[in-house]
């Protein structure tokens, strides 16, 4: 096994070998920009420990992961469009330093380069790879799609949102680790045993994603802090919220995530303090914890080493800490 920063090496060195610069530069240059950016790179990590935790060789599982983090930045470049966003990786969104018009055909051609690294199995691997992938990839669609349904909605459940974080987001962590089982050609059981490790570990990846959203530190979480709030996102955070406000405190929620002011920063300082004031945060901490120790407990059942179980549960802490 490596350590997180040496895959991450690992990502960065395939990345670079494959990427030239070609024609039309509108097209291919936003991809360079948007996979330069870096980000923490989370899910080829993933990718690649999965591999080695079932005894392949890394290198055997580079092409999937790189077709997990291209698909992964396709999926930002169009989601910065849906949510209006400004800002990514601490840099100007594709949308924004380009055009819409250039970001979602620089998005379709990315989702295309993802589907190609799998050319470069063999006829088993390859199909169980892109199986999954086109399962994964309309699942993250669909997430996509209740996200932005729940916009105008005020009717919204708990377990309505599961499902659609899980969609948009936890699928693809699941996927990432369950690509290097398949690559390491191990049993159909530690395979979906590491889906499921991945997706409750997305889960709360998700919950923290939306978490920071509205309480990251501005000069290092690299997006528009409130962004959620500006587009009425119905987080764990509002939901939350909403079920413990007093009638008092509801009609306040109700009526600011109705309101699209010209001035945006009014809102989202009363909507944090909504979100402290009752209790909400607290949930939402305790929830992200409650589905890593669901991920934890599902690792126990996987047949691999202590050593090899170490280092996925410190992977998973660490998620828990963290800022961007
Ligand atoms: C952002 O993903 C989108 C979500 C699913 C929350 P990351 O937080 O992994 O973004 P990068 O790739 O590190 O920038
Ligand atoms: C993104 O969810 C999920 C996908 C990109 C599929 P968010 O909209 O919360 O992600 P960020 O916060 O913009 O990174
Ligand atoms: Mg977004
Ligand atoms: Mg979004
Ligand atoms: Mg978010």
């Amino acid at each position: 096994m490596h350590s997180i920063y040496q895959y991450q090496e690992f990502i960065s060195d395939y990345l670079n070998s494959q990427y030239e610069i070609k024609e039309p530069r509108n097209l291919y240059e936003p991809i360079h920009y948007i996979l330069g950016l870096g980000g923490k790179r989370m899910r080829p990590v993933l990718t690649l420990m999965s591999a080695e935790v079932f005894d392949a060789d890394y290198k055997k599982a580079l092409p999937a992961a790189l077709a997990v983090e291209v698909f992964h930045n396709f999926s930002l470049v169009h989601d910065d469009i849906m949510d209006a966003a400004p800002l990514r990786r601490g840099n100007e969104t594709v949308h924004e330093k380009w055009d819409t018009n250039t970001a979602i055909l620089s998005g379709d051609a990315m989702l295309i380069l993802a589907y190609q690294y799998f050319e470069k199995y063999n006829t088993d691997v390859f199909r169980d790879l892109a199986k999954l992938f086109s399962k994964t990839a309309i699942e993250v669609c669909e997430g996509q799609q209740w996200d932005v349904d729940f916009e105008t909605r005020d009717d919204v459940s708990i377990p309505e949102y599961l499902k659609m974080i899980e969609y948009k987001t936890a699928v693809l962590v699941a996927a990432a680790m369950k690509m290097g089982a398949i690559v390491a050609e191990t049993s159909p059981e530690n395979a979906a045993l590491i889906y499921d490790f991945g997706l409750n570990l997305g889960l709360a990846f998700q919950l923290q994603d939306d978490y920071l959203d509205a309480f990251g530190d501005p000069k290092t979480f690299g997006k528009q802090v409130g962004g959620d709030i500006i587009e009425n996102k119905k987080t764990y955070l509002y939901l939350k919220a909403v079920e413990f406000a007093s009638a008092d405190e509801k009609i306040q929620l109700l009526h600011l995530f109705s309101i699209q002011p010209n001035d945006n920063s009014e809102k989202i300082n009363s909507v944090k303090e909504l979100f402290n004031k009752t209790g909400a945060s607290k949930a939402t901490q305790q929830a992200i914890q409650d589905y890593t120790l669901k991920a934890f407990d599902t690792l126990q059942k996987i047949s691999i080493d202590n050593e090899k179980k170490d280092m996925l549960h410190s992977f998973g802490e660490n998620l828990m800490g963290r800022k961007v």
